[in-house]
């Protein structure tokens, strides 16, 4: 599996703890930046890692700015990309199961680095559960 990253300044800590703790268990990484805690625009970085998975050069995305908010606004403009703000272990389950998503967000200034890896982990590991929610995910693919 290859996941792309992308984080804005406010994201830039925490998007190399999530990239480390990938590439320790052997998940190829897709790094599109930023690369340092300097003043940059989420959009920019949300619209790469959205553009990744849409177009196949990743099979998932993390973004990560201040909230989770700005930057996961930008890459769910992105067509195809269903990408969930999660901020506790539930929420990551949940929208695995439902929604099929194929990009996490996460707010680097909310959600602590122990809580981040453990919604990490549960977003990678759970699975979409198709019938009814098929539906609802074709509802939102061909919107
Ligand atoms: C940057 O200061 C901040 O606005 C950004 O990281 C994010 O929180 C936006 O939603």
């Amino acid at each position: 599996m290859k996941i792309a990253i992308a984080c804005d300044h406010g994201g830039y800590q925490l998007k190399e703890e999530v990239k480390a703790y990938l590439l320790d268990r052997e998940i190829e990484v897709l790094d599109l930046g930023t690369d340092s805690e300097s003043s940059v625009d989420y959009p920019e970085y949300g619209f790469k890692c959205g553009e990744a998975v849409a177009n196949g050069d990743a099979d998932k995305g993390i973004v990560i700015c201040g909230t989770g908010i700005g930057i996961s606004i930008a890459a769910n403009k992105v067509k195809g990309v269903r990408c969930s703000l999660c901020t506790d272990v539930t929420m990551a389950k949940l929208t695995r199961q439902h929604n099929d998503s194929n990009v996490l967000a996460m707010g680097a200034r909310t959600t602590g680095v122990v809580t981040a890896l453990d919604i990490v982990d549960a977003w990678l590991e759970t699975e979409f559960e198709g019938g009814r929610h098929q539906r609802r995910v074709d509802l939102l693919n061909n919107y």
